[in-house]
């Protein structure tokens, strides 16, 4: 009895450490972009730079950016593996009628690189981000 109890103990702490690394590889993004305070200055220097930016700035004219900020910080923090849920819009729904084109999601896409950048991102992360971020091109570039 107590072989068959120490040998399920042995294959549960087995199933442990192999579910350990996998768990520790998902957020391993979210870590690299220092967690919740490094999104959120990200974010900041991000939305800073896409409203100086005369490539895309007009078609923010009328937004609420502090609601956008904060609903992108959810968005970064979910798709990097950390603790948030995303509690915004479909991201064809909220941009569907904006007409926007890929000059202008590349335009945003360099903004946020350099906003990363400038916090001192490894660009490894930042290349990470980047490719949780390309299948969307699709649902947001209507033009
Ligand atoms: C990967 C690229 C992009 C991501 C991840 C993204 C993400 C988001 C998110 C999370 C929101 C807030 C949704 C909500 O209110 O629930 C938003 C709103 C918005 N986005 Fe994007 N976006 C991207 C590209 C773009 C581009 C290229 C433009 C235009 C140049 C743009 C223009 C806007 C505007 C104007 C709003 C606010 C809409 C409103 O006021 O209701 N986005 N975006």
């Amino acid at each position: 009895m107590l072989t068959f109890l120490s040998r399920g103990a042995a294959a549960a702490l087995l199933a442990l450490a192999a579910l350990a690394p996998a768990h520790a590889a998902d957020d391993a993004t979210f870590i690299g972009l220092g967690g919740k305070p490094g999104i959120k200055i990200i974010v900041d220097h991000f939305v800073a730079r896409v409203l100086a930016d005369p490539r895309i700035k007009e078609t923010f004219s009328e937004s609420d950016m502090k609601h956008v900020g904060a609903r992108l910080e959810e968005q970064f923090c979910a798709l990097t593996g950390g603790p948030c849920v995303y509690g915004g819009e479909p991201m064809k729904e909220t941009h569907g009628g904006l007409k926007i084109t890929n000059a202008q999601f590349n335009a945003l896409t360099e903004d946020l690189q350099m906003a990363m950048e400038e916090q001192g991102v490894p660009s490894s992360v930042q290349n990470k981000l980047i490719a949780k971020l390309a299948p969307m091109q699709r649902e947001i570039v209507t033009k």
